[in-house]
């Protein structure tokens, strides 16, 4: 299996010397991901000595403190790794290396002068090159790169280059979207900024793009002549975790809709860009979401189902209810779960529905699109119901499994016309050694190489908002949760929404 593959291997350069202002440094991102995706960078050689990691936040502790920190938390998580089967152990050589190029400023986000200790900072590692990675709370976003511009670190020459990287959520409507995309762009130029989508960091997300456009075969079929509709599904089994006062004000659709399913939809529905750089891929891609039709609120409401996990019990364990967790108010109305269906207005999609749906504390993990066609013409086998043809699914599984398989019917060996749905597929870790990664890996490198392929422009944020905002409006007015019990795949509501079109979800495994 596998054994006749061709390989088109680009070697990858080392990338050049910068220090990467890590803000927000003591959080949670920064050890768990970014640290950890650095040290991957630097354990397969894509990031040399030329690299300077400076942590800023507004604790004080030494800059040999804060490594050691990083250090003992990676160590724990990479050991807690092998005891389960997975990872490496952390390697002290490689950590070493990479500890002796970590360094921290102390300061406030809002003070002028934390600014010029960064600019201190620039001078004495001497390479001009410098990235901000602004992996912060959201109020800071606007005023760190305010105070970035003011300070003089944003501006670029033939020698070197400036850029700032923004974490989600990036706004929490369309207004707070364009206005955050207006302050940045006063202070810095398009092409400075790296919005980050961590799905755009996934192997399986990427690999989209490459299985359309790199085999004729698809695009014979990759239209409404074919399709009757399409699933994108993100089910996860954790529940609100620490995070209740941020998901309070957030849920599931702004948690996950506008940002990662939309990017999952574009990589799907996006017309073939000219060439693989980010203006034409970045181009298609804001087309394809700008082109999602702007619901009417009534609309939104009737294309749309907003759940929240209830109290149960999941094997022995009674799990909490989202209204218990902590930081939660007891009579939220926040949503845990979404299902909606959306139509794309262009020549390739007209009729083809998708949906959408995301949710926490759901039966399984499992993230997926699934691409469902029209059935064959005419089921004209003897002795067969014609209610038992299948419909043909590809489905595109992004998570955990990663890979693609192919519903398809086939006969069942024996003297009688029987059929059976069989799968016809790939999976990565058949065909493709994976060394431990995190998503960040291939970002980080891509930031530092000035490739913004995998980033958010800003048109594609603006439009991924102005297709949600009318769910946000009509919700407004109309709070309206389903509850569902933790461990199911949401309310019985989101069923329905599919079988008012005579369609039915496909079972979350
Ligand atoms: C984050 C959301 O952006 O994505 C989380 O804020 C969610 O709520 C997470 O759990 C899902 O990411 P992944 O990579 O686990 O699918």
């Amino acid at each position: 299996m596998g054994l006749s593959r061709t390989k088109t291997r680009q070697e990858p350069k080392v990338a050049p010397p910068t220090t990467l202002f890590l803000f927000g440094a003591h959080g949670d991102l920064v050890k768990r991901l970014l640290m950890p995706a650095l040290y991957n960078l630097s354990r397969d050689g894509l990031i040399g000595n030329g690299i300077h990691i400076v942590g800023v936040d507004h604790n004080a502790i030494s800059d040999a403190d804060f490594a050691k920190k990083l250090e003992d938390f990676i160590r724990q998580e990479a050991a807690s790794k092998v005891a389960e089967g997975g990872a490496e152990p952390l390697d002290p050589e490689l950590w070493d290396q990479l500890a002796s190029r970590i360094s921290y400023v102390q300061g406030d986000f809002l003070d002028d002068s934390t600014y010029r200790d960064i600019g201190e900072k620039i001078k004495a590692t001497g390479t001009g090159n410098a990235v901000f990675y602004l992996a912060t709370a959201p109020r800071f976003f606007s005023e760190v790169a305010k105070r970035l511009g003011s300070s003089g670190l944003l501006l670029e020459t033939d020698d070197y280059f400036r850029r700032v990287v923004i974490e989600k959520p990036f706004g929490s409507d369309l207004p707070s979207a364009v206005a955050l995309n207006a302050c940045l762009l006063k202070v810095m130029a398009e092409k400075q900024i790296y919005r980050i989508d961590h799905y755009l960091g996934k192997e399986t997300v990427q690999n989209i793009l490459v299985s359309r456009f790199s085999n004729g075969l698809f695009e014979s079929f990759w239209n409404n002549h074919y399709i009757d509709h399409i699933q994108i599904t993100a089910a996860e089994t954790v529940g609100v975790e620490t995070r209740g006062s941020f998901y309070e004000h957030t849920g599931a659709l702004r948690d996950m809709v506008p940002n990662h399913l939309f990017q999952l939809l574009a990589m799907v529905a996006m017309e073939p860009p000219a060439a693989f750089g980010a203006d034409a891929v970045r181009g298609e891609k804001a087309k394809v979401i700008g082109a999602i039709r702007p619901w009417t609120e009534e609309e939104a409401l009737a294309n749309s189902v907003r759940g929240q996990y209830a109290e149960s019990t999941i094997g022995d364990k009674s799990v909490a209810g989202y209204r218990e967790e902590a930081n939660v108010a007891p009579d939220s109305t926040t949503e845990t779960f979404v299902a909606l269906k959306v139509m794309i207005d262009n020549w390739r999609w007209v009729g083809v529905p998708f949906y959408l749906r995301t949710g926490k504390r759901m039966s399984t993990r499992d993230t997926e699109i699934a691409i469902c066609f029209k059935p064959a013409p005419y089921a004209q086998f003897r002795d067969t119901e014609v209610d038992q043809l299948k419909p043909n699914y590809l489905k595109i599984q992004i998570q955990p499994n990663e890979g693609m398989w192919f519903d398809l019917q086939a006969k069942r060996p024996g003297p009688t016309l029987d059929m059976e749905n069989i799968e016809l597929g790939f999976a990565y870790k058949d065909f493709f050694e994976m060394q431990p990664s995190t998503g960040y890996e291939t970002l980080i490198y891509d930031c530092l190489t000035g490739d913004q392929t995998l980033f958010q422009r800003a048109d594609n944020i603006e439009n991924g908002w102005r297709a949600v905002q009318p769910f946000l409006d009509a919700w407004a007015k109309h709070a309206q949760v389903e509850q569902y019990k933790a461990g199911e795949d949401g309310p019985t509501a989101a069923d329905e929404l599919l079988q008012r079109d005579g369609r039915e979800w496909r079972s979350i495994k």
